[in-house]
């Protein structure tokens, strides 16, 4: 379980807080969407996650390990695998079969478990084609399909992405959240893996066992997206919008009374 206990941050001691007073639950094998307006803290969320930020105040506990310790970071980092929103920024290699193997090698993987290892991503994210391709010729949905397969060549227990569809057409949008759904159904080391992903879409939240809507660096709401979309007064005056469904009962029972 990843614990955040109380969790504020602010980028400059001087500078308003980002994110205040964060508590927060991730358990394993279930999937959470963040949502909120454009500078709510969702990125800075994020990152707190894997430690590439520390709180100012409060914690950040994954597995027992706090991220303030610095000799925890490399095991918090092997259980949280991140994939940021622009790809590019995430491709260090210069083939597609070497960026899977990256991070493996990072984590002293053995030679015959990281061949078959890259083998089995680059099937199962369609890349094989590719495999001896320059990562940076890719489109963006492949870039997109490399990320997640390097990340997840390494076995994290969390997965947790930054709108990873924002750049994407609808086919791709669609195969990458289906990937992404059938991921709390595998095991890590015995463990059941969680999805934490960000999104602006809303259509993309229905299908997340928990919903965290974040707002102004709090967490203004959240739970089962069903619950939170009751809420669709409140959503739309922060800016958000609400899947059609909802919307439409919404103004239907608006009209009948
Ligand atoms: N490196 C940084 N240094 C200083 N301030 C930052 C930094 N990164 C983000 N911020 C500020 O922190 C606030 C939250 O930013 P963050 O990127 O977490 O928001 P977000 O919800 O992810 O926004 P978006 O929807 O635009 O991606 C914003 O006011 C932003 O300007
Ligand atoms: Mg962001």
């Amino acid at each position: 379980m990843i614990e955040l206990e109380n969790v504020s941050f602010r980028y400059k001691s001087d500078d308003p807080w980002v994110l205040e007073s964060i508590s927060l639950e991730i358990h394993p094998g279930k999937s959470y969407v963040i949502m909120g307006p454009n500078g709510s803290g969702k990125t800075t969320l994020i990152r707190l996650l894997n430690g590439l930020l520390l709180p100012n105040d409060g914690k950040v506990i994954v597995d027992g390990m706090s991220t303030r310790e610095s000799d925890k970071l490399v095991d918090i980092r092997k259980s949280v695998g991140m994939v940021f929103q622009n790809p590019d920024n995430q491709i260090v290699s210069a083939t597609v079969e070497r960026e899977i193997a990256f991070g493996m090698e990072n984590l002293g993987v053995d030679q015959k478990t990281m061949h078959a290892q890259v083998d089995e991503m680059l099937n199962r994210f369609r890349l094989s084609p590719y495999r001896f391709q320059s990562p940076h010729y890719l489109s963006g949905g492949e870039k997109q399909r490399l990320a997640l397969a390097t990340v997840l060549a390494m076995h994290p227990h969390y997965l947790v992405l930054d709108e990873p569809t924002s750049l994407l057409d609808p086919a791709s949008r669609r195969e990458i959240l289906a990937i992404l759904g059938s991921l709390p159904a595998e095991k890590v080391d015995g463990q059941a893996m969680s999805t934490v992903f960000i999104t602006q879409f809303p259509e993309e939240t229905l299908d997340a066992d928990h919903l965290i809507i974040l707002n102004q660096g709090e967490i203004a709401l959240q739970g089962p997206p069903h619950n939170v979309y009751e809420n669709i007064d409140f959503l739309q005056e922060i800016g958000l919008e609400t899947p059609a469904r909802y919307f439409i009962s919404h103004m239907l029972k608006k009209y009948k009374t």
